[in-house]
């Protein structure tokens, strides 16, 4: 979240957390560390969904879209 802020982009996040589910994003490319409590295991396994506010990436990009 904080590089996507950095580049202008406005996310709605509620708790900052990984509890509500706001800053949901559909991972693009590569796959995130899922640090939220909203996805299940197996969603988190088909990395096709994130939550951005505590969810990093591990290398040196992350393809992410709305
Ligand atoms: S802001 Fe609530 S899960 Fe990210």
């Amino acid at each position: 979240m904080e590089t996507l802020e950095k580049a202008g982009k406005s996310i709605p996040n509620m708790c900052g957390k990984g509890i509500c589910g706001e800053c949901s994003l559909s991972v693009l490319q590569r796959a995130p560390l899922h640090r939220d409590l909203c996805l299940t295991d197996q969603e988190k396994a088909g990395n096709t969904t994130m939550m951005c506010c505590v969810s990093p990436q591990p290398g040196p990009r992350i393809g992410v879209g709305p």
